[in-house]
Parts: C-alpha cells; sequence; structure tokens
C-alpha cells in the first residue's frame, strides 16, 4: 500500500494532516496543522520532506495563513487585508527551506490565483478569495498525484528484470502527494510483475533512505537492501548495480539537478563504472530562471545533525561541522531525466526546454 503522505481535511476552515516522518519507521504518527506556525515547523524539522511534498503542503500552509483572524475586529471582509495576509503567508512560508523549486512555484501559483481572482471581482467577499486559495492548493495536489503516476508510467522501462537498482534518499510517495517520483519508476515496474532488487543507501545524517525508503518499499513488497552511502561505488565495481535513479529537488534549465547531499558522488561514481544515472522529476521541479546549478541556494542545515547519530553524540564537542543538504549533479552525468511528460535523454538547454514548451 502507497502512503499518503498529507492530507487537507474539510473545507476552508478545515486543516493539514501529515504523516510525521520524523517518527518513521518505529512509529506512524498523523500531525495536524491547524495554523501557518505549524506548517512551517513541520517543513523546517522535516516532519514533510521532499520537493514536492513541500511544495503541496507550502500551498495548504497559504489555506491557514489565511483563517487568520484580524486582532481586536475579528475576521475582517476586505479583499486588501486578504491579499495583504497572503503575501505575508508566502514570505513566511518561503523561508523554509531554500532548495527545492517545487514550494516557491506553489506560493507563485497561490499568488497569482487570488490576484486574478481580485482583479475579475473586485467587489467579492474574503471568503471567496480564500475559497480560491483552498481551490488552487487542491489543484496543485492533485496535479502532483498525476505527475507522479505518469513519471512512473513513462520511466518504468528502464528498471529491468533481475536488475540491481541503487536510490538515494526518499523519492517516494513520503516525498511527494502520490506515489513519488524515483520510486514511482520503481513500483510501476514491480506492478508490471518484474523481480529486482533495491539497494537503498542510508542517507546521513538524517537517514532519509534507511527510515523513509526501506519501509516504503518493504511496505511494497519490494526487494530492498539497505547499504551504508559509502558502500555505493564498490557494490558498481561489482556489477551489481545496473542503474541509479533519484529524484531531484531543483533542476535548471541546463539539466544540472539539485538532490540530498551525496547525489553527485553517487553520479561520478556511476559514471565512472558505466551504470546509466537516471533523475526522476514532475515538471514543476525545473526552474528555468536559473541557468546552472552553480546558482541554486544549497540549504545549510545545523550542526547537530551531523554530531550526533540519533540522540548519541559521535563527535567531539565543539568540532567544525558543514551540513549541506543538497548537492548539484552536472548535466553531463545524467543519463536521462524521467519526467510526467516523458524521457529526456542526455539532457542539455535545448531538450529541456523543448520538452517543458513555455512554461516558465
Ligand atoms: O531533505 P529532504 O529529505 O527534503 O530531501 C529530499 C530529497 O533530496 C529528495 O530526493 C527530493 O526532494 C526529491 S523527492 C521526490
Amino acid at each position: 500500500m502507497i502512503a499518503q503522505t498529507l492530507k487537507w481535511v474539510g473545507g476552508i476552515d478545515g486543516f493539514l494532516e501529515l504523516i510525521d516522518q520524523r517518527r518513521l519507521p518505529g512509529e506512524f504518527v498523523k500531525l495536524q496543522c491547524r495554523n501557518i506556525e505549524q506548517v512551517y515547523e513541520a517543513i523546517k524539522t522535516l516532519a514533510v520532506r521532499g520537493a514536492p511534498a513541500i511544495g503541496v503542503v507550502g500551498a495548504y500552509g497559504v489555506v491557514l495563513g489565511m483563517q487568520a483572524r484580524d486582532e481586536g475586529r475579528g475576521m475582517r471582509d476586505d479583499l486588501e487585508w486578504g491579499l495583504c495576509v497572503l503575501a505575508k503567508s508566502c514570505e513566511y512560508l518561503a523561508s523554509s527551506r531554500p532548495t527545492g523549486s517545487n514550494l516557491f512555484r506553489a506560493l507563485d501559483r497561490v499568488r497569482q490565483s487570488a490576484q486574478g481572482f481580485v482583479s475579475s471581482a473586485p467587489g467579492a467577499k474574503l471568503q471567496a478569495l480564500r475559497e480560491t486559495v483552498l481551490a488552487e492548493a487542491n489543484a496543485i495536489c492533485q496535479e502532483d498525484v498525476d505527475m507522479c503516476r505518469r513519471i512512473g508510467g513513462n520511466g518504468e522501462k528502464f528498471i529491468k528484470q533481475g536488475a540491481g537498482i541503487l536510490t538515494h534518499c526518499n523519492a517516494g510517495a513520503l516525498a511527494t502527494a502520490g506515489q513519488g517520483t524515483a520510486l514511482s519508476v520503481i513500483f510501476e515496474a514491480h506492478k508490471r510483475g518484474r523481480k529486482f532488487k533495491v539497494y537503498v543507501d542510508e542517507t546521513r545524517p538524517l537517514l532519509q533512505g534507511a527510515r523513509l525508503t526501506a519501509w516504503e518499499l518493504e511496505q511494497a513488497d519490494i526487494n530492498v537492501i539497505l547499504i551504508c552511502d559509502n558502500m555505493a561505488g564498490w557494490l558498481m565495481k561489482q556489477g551489481k548495480i545496473d542503474a541509479v535513479i533519484t529524484g531531484a529537488d531543483r533542476i535548471t534549465a541546463n539539466g544540472d539537478a539539485a538532490n540530498k547531499i551525496g547525489t553527485y558522488s553517487l553520479s561520478v561514481l556511476a559514471r565512472n563504472n558505466n551504470v546509466p544515472f537516471y533523475i526522476a522529476a514532475p515538471s514543476s521541479t525545473f526552474d528555468l530562471s536559473i541557468n546552472s546549478g552553480a546558482e541554486i541556494p544549497i540549504e545549510q542545515r545545523p550542526a547537530d545533525e551531523v554530531e550526533f547519530f540519533g540522540d548519541r553524540r559521535v563527535a567531539p564537542e565543539g568540532v567544525d561541522i558543514y551540513n549541506p543538504a543538497f548537492d548539484v549533479t552536472d548535466a553531463e552525468n545524467i543519463t536521462a531525466i524521467i519526467t510526467d511528460r516523458g524521457v529526456i535523454e542526455r539532457p542539455d538547454g535545448e531538450k529541456i526546454a523543448e520538452h517543458l514548451g513555455k512554461q516558465q
């Protein structure tokens, strides 16, 4: 069974329900976000993570932001005030995590739909503006579900009978509103009756591979083998890996792709060992306003994520720590990008522009 990572419950006065990914695999607990601060906190602390999921959750976060009351005057009913709350909500949520493009695209969409509504119906009630924002968030959510399914359908052919597949971090259902990106490809191959092994990097420091991907693949009854990150090269050299497939948080106009720290090293190892390296990502992950990966902001995470392994200190107190959460894989190391629209073989600027048309 595929996990349902997030769900909006109720109408415009409703709330957001998330699987609390900080507690997996030990506990399966739902988290209710009833205000925008709780959404911000959930994103920041990785209760919800994965670029597409963060985008959808961000859009619902704005809906929660717009449930705010105007102190002392109750719920004001003017659109100008509504747009002002919306702008502040977007700005606040945009400051949660910088690397993935899906959050910024979702917030832009919500902002644009609200502005479009206000220009077309200047005398409308605030309630109607809030309805518009919820409808846009629902549309973003549904589109993510559809895109995930299509990515799987477009990429399943790359998972051959008897293959050994390597993945990194978690690009599964838990990282999206649907059935994932890289794991969607794997789920679709499995559905078609193919037998293969999936090697999962544990993904230090926060172990999204060990905690989340291994859990998701086991739930789906797929043959999963967990390895430490530093074992990947040796497995490739031994001929155990036929393809590497990961997700992405942001793909630039030239095809460079940011993903969880460690992905770049895998791409170099794959290239050196003649192993195809695939990225699976929805159209919402592309950022054509940026020319190359050098311009992608890379999130720096707190030192304690490296200093401790869970609750246990594993480094001397006071040691300097560097903890970038993402790295960038050069387009030239990518065999193909699998999207909801098809496959971009040996991606470059021209092929990406053609694939996406004039989407941005
Ligand atoms: O820090 P995280 O867990 O949010 O990082 C997630 C990843 O790097 C995923 O691979 C990426 O978001 C693609 S998920 C469909």
